[in-house]
């Protein structure tokens, strides 16, 4: 164990537990920060959990209570005075520490040489490295991305960085909806009232005008519906003339929404969509008949019944033989299995679909498909905040249409400020932050509530915003361009904290790697963004109170080490939150 993280204190403190004749597993000592540096930098409860536990074992044996302040002071006089330059007892028995500068020193060092092995060497314990194949995006096609698309798109790259970034191995896939009944509409929709070599000329919005009109004569001919589902059945059936619009529908589809992603930087391993599972569902069906896991429902239909009488079954094959989006949900999970054999699948999907996952996993553990864990992570709603970008009925809101919105007020904001850039530095400039801005905004908000979609917040110098965190990384690299350093060169100076500022800004430095961990561990990138917005603002906090560049030599590059070590940091974190970095503001 190296002696540059938190670990280390503990293992130190576990050991002066021992030596005072108490036991504490190393997994159950709680080190939590102190809301104020007052009460030292750690805090730690220990002596109250051995005195709990010691008192029902006592009380046991007819014995005398232990009294936590005293188990406290017992390990206090065993704690290395060297390590630990203040030590205190507090209240009803917790421990204050101070830990001396050297071992922030190690820190901040491992930081700047490494962050990467830093990670490796401190994530907690127990955190085992897998394989995941995760699900996100998935937009069904033949539309345009619409803006309830971000929300998984963003979120789950963002996850899938993280993971990575923790050791996994992550494989991305994109299932896109290529198939299924609204398709059966859009082919009859085509048929009726289309024509391919008019539609091409501007695919996807023809494609939409049909849909719509669709719909639209569907609420006056009940028998549109029934064509249509007919329709789709001959698709399924390999019908030669619709097989080769639907192909062409995905060709366009594809073309249309490859710009967004490139756009947003976001990236899959794969695009295996619902149609690539078209192949794969009979054999599922077979065998789940012949395991007695599938049955014979109403009509005909073939279903797995519901545990739960409240609930109904999982239709798995419809009356008609046409098979449903569950199937080939089901046909995904064990193409995963067989392909990566992973520990986690991860679905990023509205929580509107929250009751298909449950009856999808349920079935998949019926039928023994995988040992893995499958994990549906859901989120709410997007909102506007004010009535901009508001639909209309039957209008879908879209992305690429927000991206440029995005892209226009930053523009304005970077107008507003003054920023000293060329033409082509304040269109880059504009580029990265209205895309960072939408990207962050729906980041930092707890993904299982609702998320607000607010201009003025999102796109502000201030508060929790991607501008902020920009301006904020980019004023820390500023520094090294003023002192003709680079960020690497400060890995041999040595920390020294004179100040509050500096000893906050270390500990949240240090901090970095359990946040990480916490936004694997719940799926929430969240937890990295507001961790993101706590350091930036602490840095902040130092470089406005405290002289860099102007300070004397020892505290000079002791400053400039924790800067080097924030900006590692904060890039980091960016990249995790797929967030460019502005090389100048
Ligand atoms: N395409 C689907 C929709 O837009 C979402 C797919 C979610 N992923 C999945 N494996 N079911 O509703």
């Amino acid at each position: 164990m190296r002696n540059n993280n938190l670990s280390y204190v503990k293992e130190v403190m576990i050991k002066a537990i021992k030596e005072a004749g108490f036991q504490v597993d190393l997994a159950d000592l709680k080190l939590e920060r102190t809301k104020q540096l007052a009460h030292g930098h750690f805090a730690t409860n220990v002596a109250m959990m051995i005195a709990g536990l010691a008192s029902v074992a006592s009380a046991k044996e007819g014995k005398a209570k232990q009294n936590p302040r005293a188990v406290a002071e017992a390990i206090l006089k065993k704690l290395d005075p060297k390590l630990f330059t203040k030590m205190e007892v507090a209240g009803p028995g917790f421990i204050n520490v101070w830990i001396e500068q050297n071992f922030y020193s190690k820190v901040a060092v491992s930081i700047v040489e490494s962050i990467d092995k830093m990670v490796q060497e401190v994530l907690p314990v127990g955190f085992a490295k897998g394989t995941m194949v995760i699900d996100y995006s998935h937009p069904n096609i033949a539309k345009p991305m619409g803006v309830h698309h971000l929300l998984s798109t963003i979120l789950g790259d963002s996850i899938k960085k993280t993971y990575r970034k923790v050791g996994w191995t992550v494989v991305a896939d994109n299932f896109i909806g290529d198939m299924g009944t609204q398709f059966g509409k859009l082919i009859h929709a085509i048929k009726k009232w289309g024509n391919m070599a008019e539609i091409e000329k501007d695919p996807i919005p023809n494609l939409l005008k049909l849909y719509v009109q669709f719909h639209f004569e569907a609420d006056k001919d009940v028998e549109l519906d029934d064509e249509a589902r007919a329709e789709y059945k001959k698709f399924e059936d390999g019908d030669s003339e619709s097989r080769r619009m639907w192909e062409k529908i995905v060709e366009w589809s594809k073309l249309e929404i490859q710009p967004i992603y490139d756009r947003l930087g976001v990236e899959f391993d794969q695009m295996n969509g619902e149609s690539f599972y078209e192949d794969k569902m009979r054999p599922i069906l077979d065998e789940g008949r012949k395991s007695g896991v599938i049955v014979d429902g109403k009509d005909g239909a073939w279903i797995v019944p519901s545990d739960n009488p409240d609930e109904p079954p999982a239709v798995m094959r419809k009356a008609d033989g046409a098979t449903l989006y569950v199937t080939r949900d089901l046909a995904r999970i064990k193409y995963w299995e067989k392909m990566w054999k992973p520990d986690l699948m991860v679905n990023v999907v509205d929580v509107a679909q929250e009751f298909h996952f449950k009856k999808l996993f349920e079935v998949a553990e019926k039928m023994k498909m995988t040992k893995a864990k499958n994990v549906h992570v859901p989120f709410g709603r997007m909102q506007f905040k004010d009535g901009s970008m508001s639909t209309r009925k039957g209008n879908i809101i879209m992305l690429s249409q927000l991206l440029d919105e995005a892209e226009v007020r930053a523009r304005k904001l970077i107008e507003d400020k003054n920023v000293e850039l060329d033409e082509a530095g304040k269109a880059e400039l504009s580029r990265v932050m209205g895309i960072g801005s939408v990207k962050y905004s729906v980041l930092h908000q707890n993904r299982t509530s609702n998320i607000t979609f607010d201009w003025d917040k999102m796109l502000s110098f201030e508060g929790n915003s991607a501008p902020y965190l920009m301006y904020t990384l980019a004023r820390a690299k500023s520094i090294f361009r003023k002192a003709a350093l680079k960020p690497d060169e400060c890995a041999d100076f040595d920390l020294v904290l004179s100040d509050d500022k500096e000893t906050k800004l270390m500990l949240d430095l240090m901090a970095y790697p359990e946040s990480l961990e916490r936004a694997a561990r719940d799926f929430k990138p969240s937890h990295l963004a507001n961790y993101l917005y706590e350091l930036a603002q602490d840095f902040n906090a130092f470089y406005n109170d405290l002289p860099i560049l102007q300070a004397e030599r020892e505290l000079r590059d002791s400053r400039l080490l924790l800067t080097s070590a924030t900006v590692k940091v904060m890039e980091e974190v960016f990249g995790l939150l797929g967030l460019e970095v502005p090389e100048k503001m």
